[in-house]
Formats: structure tokens, sequence, C-alpha cells
């Protein structure tokens, strides 16, 4: 299978890629204080230099008291914007593009020793039947949306190429689409994801707002959470057409599709996936991930698993057929810096498995 398709650059507004190939973005709680610090530069201009065309960066967080759960979790505000400078500066230096995945965790679990003055959910609720706070005020609300826009702001302040919104996994923007989690009656919540969508529309808006029509606004989605691997927002096409159409007519302008296996197909009679819909319902671009290069998915790497090096035929497939734009790597990428070079080289035989040593470090 040709691997040419992985290698035509891809351009949106203020994100000019070489390739299709994005760094998923991985946090790795390796910035003291929320300050990223010279060997987090180091490590993205490693991945620049291996021609990764758009680097993610790792969550990193707003300005609201409980929007990490560890410490070291990189902030997105203050003194952090100096090293997330020094970032953007060695990532384009070596040719490459770089976003931020900005973020906010909500309600999960926080730390052992880290007792964030408030904790931020839509109903108070960190499982579906677990209540364990109060939910979000008006003016709490007010306050986080114009949080993400201080966030969006500086990142185009600083240099970054556009941004990523981190509405995934189970965390603060999910926690409102999420009715499990989402039993607020009031503007922010209901029955439809029309309206659960409220909060991640008003986010993306006030993005907008803040960044302008030029600069290129990413969101992350998934039917999957942390809280709940078989969770859906989405059970039909239609009902995905609602959810994350409402999210391009806000503001975004590139989807970004997370599963855990990127060729488990998302509706019935299709094989189409997550992205695929997305892209096909949607009409923007999309952007896929899941266990690319890799026999093992992400979550059991938690777990102390390793992953064997798999072969990546299905994936070009998918791109030849323009099932979606780009594609994110995450562990490949994260253990080896030069994976995306191998790849485009046939070097394939100095491709390695994924060590669960490797989350220890900043390779
Ligand atoms: C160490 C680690 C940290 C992660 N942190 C984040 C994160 O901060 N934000 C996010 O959206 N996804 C996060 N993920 C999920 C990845 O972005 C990606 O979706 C997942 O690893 C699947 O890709 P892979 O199979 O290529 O590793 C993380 C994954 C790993 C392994």
């Amino acid at each position: 299978m040709p691997i040419s398709t992985l290698f035509k650059p891809f351009e949106l507004k203020s994100i000019k890629s070489r390739n299709r190939i994005a760094m998923a973005p991985m946090t790795r709680t390796m910035s003291p204080n929320g300050i990223p610090g010279d060997d987090v530069a180091a490590y993205y201009e490693r991945r620049a230099k291996g021609e990764v065309g758009l680097i993610i960066t790792e969550g990193t967080v707003i300005d609201r008291p409980g929007s990490k759960n560890y410490p070291n979790i990189p902030n997105f505000y203050g003194e952090a914007l100096d090293g997330w400078k020094n970032v953007v500066s060695k990532v384009h230096a070596a040719g490459g593009q770089i976003v931020p995945q900005i973020w906010h965790v909500g309600n999960v679990g926080m730390a052992n020793g880290w007792e964030p003055a408030k904790i931020d959910s839509p109903s108070g609720y960190i499982m579906p039947d677990k209540q364990n706070t109060e939910p979000m005020t008006e003016e709490d609300i007010a306050d986080t949306i114009a949080k993400f826009a201080q966030s969006a702001k500086a990142a185009k302040d600083i240099g970054f190429d556009g941004i990523e919104l981190h509405g995934a996994h189970g965390y603060l923007i999910d926690q409102f689409f999420w009715k499990e989690l989402n039993k607020r009656a009031d503007k922010w919540g209901g029955a439809t994801i029309k309206e659960r969508n409220a909060f991640a529309e008003e986010v993306i808006k006030a993005c907008r707002a803040a960044v302008g029509d030029d600069f290129a606004i990413i969101i992350r989605i998934s039917q999957w959470k942390q809280q709940d691997y078989d969770a859906r927002i989405a059970t039909t096409p239609d009902e995905m057409t609602e959810w994350l159409g409402g999210l391009v007519d806000a503001g975004a302008d590139i989807l970004h599709c997370s599963q855990r296996r990127f060729w488990l197909p998302e509706f019935e009679g299709s094989d189409l996936n997550f992205a695929g819909w997305a892209k096909k319902l949607v009409g923007v671009p999309t952007i896929s991930v899941g266990s690319v290069g890799l026999d093992g998915e992400f979550l059991g790497a938690f777990r102390g698993q390793g992953s064997e090096v798999a072969p990546i035929d299905g994936l070009t497939k998918r791109m030849e057929n323009d099932e979606f734009d780009m594609i994110a790597v995450g562990r490949a990428i994260l253990s080896d810096p030069e994976w995306v070079l191998k790849i485009k080289e046939g070097r394939t035989n100095e491709l390695h498995p994924f060590d669960r040593r490797d989350l220890a470090v900043l390779k």
C-alpha cells in the first residue's frame, strides 16, 4: 500500500502541516508547578525534527482552580506562557507546526495531596450515580468560558499555529455533552444533545471571538468516556450531525475524533470510523486516531501493558479513500521521535515496540 498519501501537505487557515501525521496530545505531568521547562521544549523539538507534521501538545490547563488533577500538568496562563513560547520557537525552527490542547479536567479524581479550592462540573457528579460536589453556578460557567478564551488568545499571541479544545474522554466539556453527568435543567442541560452542546458551543464562540476568523480551532471529541468505555453521545448519524454540526456552526474548523482503535466502524452498515462519519456528515476536515502502528490500545498502557509493532496498511488504505484528513499517532511517537521518518523512509525494521517504561521519561 503506498504511503505517499500520508505525506501530502495539509493546510487549513493558520495550520500548514508538511504531512498528514499529527502527534496525539499526551499528558506527561513533567512541568513542575505547571511550567514547561527546556526538557519539555526539547521533547517536542525532537518530534518536529523527526518530521511530525502537526504536534498537538499534551493537555494544558486554563486558569481555574480545579482545571487540573495533577500539579505537574502544564498551565496555559501566567508564567507558563514563557515556557510555551520557548516550545513554539524550537518546534518552528525545526519546521514543525504546533497547537496546544487546551483543557479543563472537570470532575475526575484528583491526585493524592492535590486539593483544588473548587471542582467544576455540570451537576456535581463524578460518576453517573455519585455526586461529590456542587454544580457550577452561572458565575463559574461564565468565568470558565472566559478563561478558555483567554488561553486561546494567549496561544495566538505567543505564536502557536492554532488551538485544540479538549472536548473528549469524560473531562469538563465532555461532562456537559454526556447526559449521565449533565443533569441540569437550565440552558446548559436538557434531554437532547442540541441542548447539552450549549457549553461547548459557547466555549468555541468565545475562543473564536478572541482569536479571529483565520486562526484554526480544532475540537477533540469522543464517544467513549474514561468513566464508561461503552458510553455514546450520538447513537445515530442524525444525533451525530446535531452534536458535531453544532460545534462547527459555533466556529470549530476541524473535528478530532478520538477512538481507541481507528479501524472500528462507528455505525452499522458501513466501514467508516468515527472521523469518517464526522467528515461525511458535517463536511469539515477530520483527524482520526487510535492504535496506529501498534497492536494494543492505549488504556492498556496505563495498566502497564506494552504493545508490539503492527503494520499500517489499513490506515493508508483509509487515507487513500479520503475517509479523514489527518491521523494522530500517540504512543508510537511518544516512544520514538523518529517514527514518522522511519515510516517515510521505509525503515520499518527500525520500528520498535511500545514499552510502558517510556511513559516515565521524556525520550
Ligand atoms: C501517556 C498518555 C497521555 C495521554 N494524554 C492525553 C491528553 O492529555 N489529552 C487527550 O486528548 N488524550 C490523551 N491521551 C490519548 C491520546 O491522545 C491518544 O488518543 C491515545 O493514546 C490513542 O492513540 P495511540 O493508540 O496512537 O497511542 C493520552 C494517551 C497516553 C498514552
